[in-house]
């Protein structure tokens, strides 16, 4: 190899390995991973760019049996400051997932795969993560107690430290994939509800998922969404989201998923020095498609700018 090829080929190992990070063994190339229920199985962004370049992917919030998820409208635009979604875990259950989707998948991309698992009673998480924990394509497992749009479960699982517990207990009897619980920030002490979860063996915490939100059609003097309330995310959450993140770094010891109102690569520094050490996009992957590969694409630069060598420097540093 002549000089010059073998410096561009040191600076590009040097540009990738000073963006990854590593959650519970599982690594990452970079930070970068798209929110649950806003990228799908990633088929419709395949499209658009090489999914490789994301650093890890979360699918789509998958339960045991199907579901066909809340009547319509279910979505309620708030400009640039977010949206508001009461989808309501629609998805094709848990051995579609694995027969069809996650295959698929795993053609269209061969990083890490997030799987997002949601339920309505504890025998409905163990029975879906033992599922997924045989998948060889699934590296981590995140659970979700923290949907605000179904009924009898989801939530009600993550806004009470004892629940929260239980959810954790059961998920990790079934499997030896690392598992991340995700948070709701519908409560008034996130850390409790954290600090619950890492003392029943969670191995990380992914927050937040959305916030319950409403709009109200003026014309119609209806609520815009058709099951009345729903989840807010978007730019608007970001704040909350960090002062969350904040807050669980604080008080506990494991690994944070970052996500709220993430648009771009400053909002993704921001969210790791307040204590993330990866972060989820979601509601920008619905107003921008590319919004993760152009944060991807500005990180170094960034980086740079700020002076940061590695980005695993700044993990927790505020
Ligand atoms: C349309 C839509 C569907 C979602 N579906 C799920 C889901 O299935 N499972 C889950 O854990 N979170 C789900 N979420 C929450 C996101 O993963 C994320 O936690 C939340 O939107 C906050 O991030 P954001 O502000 O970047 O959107 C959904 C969000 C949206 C907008």
């Amino acid at each position: 190899m002549n000089y010059f090829r073998s410096q561009v080929t040191i600076k590009k190992i040097r540009m990738t390995s000073r963006l990854e990070v590593e959650l519970s063994g599982v690594r990452l190339k970079n930070p970068v991973i798209p929110a649950s229920g806003t990228f799908g199985f990633g088929e419709e962004f395949a499209q658009l760019y090489d999914l490789n370049l994301l650093g890890a992917l979360a699918f789509k919030g998958t339960t045991r049996e199907a579901r066909y998820g809340n009547p319509l409208p279910r979505i309620a635009e708030c400009g640039r400051y977010g949206m508001i979604n009461a989808v309501g875990l629609q998805n094709p259950g848990v051995d579609h997932v694995l027969q069809k989707e996650l295959p698929r998948l795993r053609t269209l991309f061969q990083g890490p795969v997030i799987a997002n698992v949601s339920g309505f009673s504890l025998d409905d998480y163990a029975y879906t993560c033992e599922q997924l924990d045989k998948a060889d394509g699934v590296s981590i497992l995140e659970v979700n107690i923290s949907c605000p749009n179904v009924h009898n479960g989801g939530m009600a699982f993550g806004t009470d430290p004892k629940a929260a517990a239980d959810v954790t207990h059961t998920v990790k009897a079934v499997t030896h994939k690392p598992v991340y619980m995700k948070l709701s920030p519908n409560v008034t002490d996130i850390a409790a509800i954290a600090r619950a979860c890492e003392k029943a063996g969670a191995d990380g915490i992914c927050l937040v998922n959305t916030m319950l939100g409403m709009r109200i059609d003026i014309h119609r003097r209806k609520p815009v969404i058709a099951n009345r309330y729903g989840g807010y995310s978007g730019a608007g959450i970001f704040p909350i989201a960090l002062r969350m993140v904040n807050q669980v770094a604080k008080a506990t010891q494991l690994p944070i998923i970052g996500c709220g109102g993430i648009e771009s690569a400053e909002d993704v520094v921001e969210m790791m020095m307040a204590g993330a050490t990866a972060v989820e996009i979601g509601a920008a992957n619905l107003t921008q498609p590319l919004a993760c590969k152009n944060i991807i694409d500005r990180l170094p630069e960034l980086l740079n700018e700020l002076k940061i060598n590695d980005i695993n420097d700044i993990i927790g540093i505020v």
